[in-house]
């Protein structure tokens, strides 16, 4: 695996642990570790998007040719347009709180939680078809 995949596969999987992690603190009431978890996740998640853009520029695009093709489309897809959606939400949601508006931050931080989830599963779902089912790479 090169260097750039492996950087990925480590900010991705921290950021959504981060993710994961925050949410559970904010419904234990710990609103600090909240904050410093979804800080962490933003960041890590932003290195990853730097990262995969460096590695769709430099790196050869790998196909997918293994079973379930339909349903890893299906799944590819909805990662990226939720992927793209999550970026004004997630924006949205650190902004209203940066601000202490968090009235606001209540009301939309459970749909850019569930949508930011739903990209961190998949994402992980990806991962594995890729890696695991791809025959591409055998
Ligand atoms: C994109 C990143 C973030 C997401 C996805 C997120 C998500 C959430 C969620 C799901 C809740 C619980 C809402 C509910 O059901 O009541 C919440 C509450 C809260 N979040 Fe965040 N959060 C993020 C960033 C932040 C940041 C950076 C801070 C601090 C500056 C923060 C501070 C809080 C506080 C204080 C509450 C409790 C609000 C209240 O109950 O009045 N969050 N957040």
């Amino acid at each position: 695996m090169s260097i750039l995949n492996y950087l990925s596969l480590i900010t991705i999987a921290i950021s959504g642990l981060l993710l994961i992690t925050g949410i559970v603190f904010i419904k234990l009431g710990k609103r600090e570790i909240h904050k410093t978890c979804m800080i962490g996740a933003s960041v890590f998640a932003l290195i990853f998007v730097g990262l995969y853009l460096l590695r769709t520029a430099l790196l050869p695009h790998t196909p997918y040719t293994g079973p379930y093709r339909p349903l890893f489309l299906a799944i590819l897809w909805t990662h990226t347009a939720m992927a793209i959606i999550n970026f004004p939400l997630a924006v949205m949601t650190l902004r209203y709180a940066f601000k202490g508006i968090f009235e606001k931050h209540r009301k939309i931080a459970p749909i850019t939680a569930f949508v930011w989830l739903y990209v961190v599963i998949t994402g992980w779902l990806i991962y594995y078809f890729m890696q695991w089912l791809n025959r591409s790479n055998i």
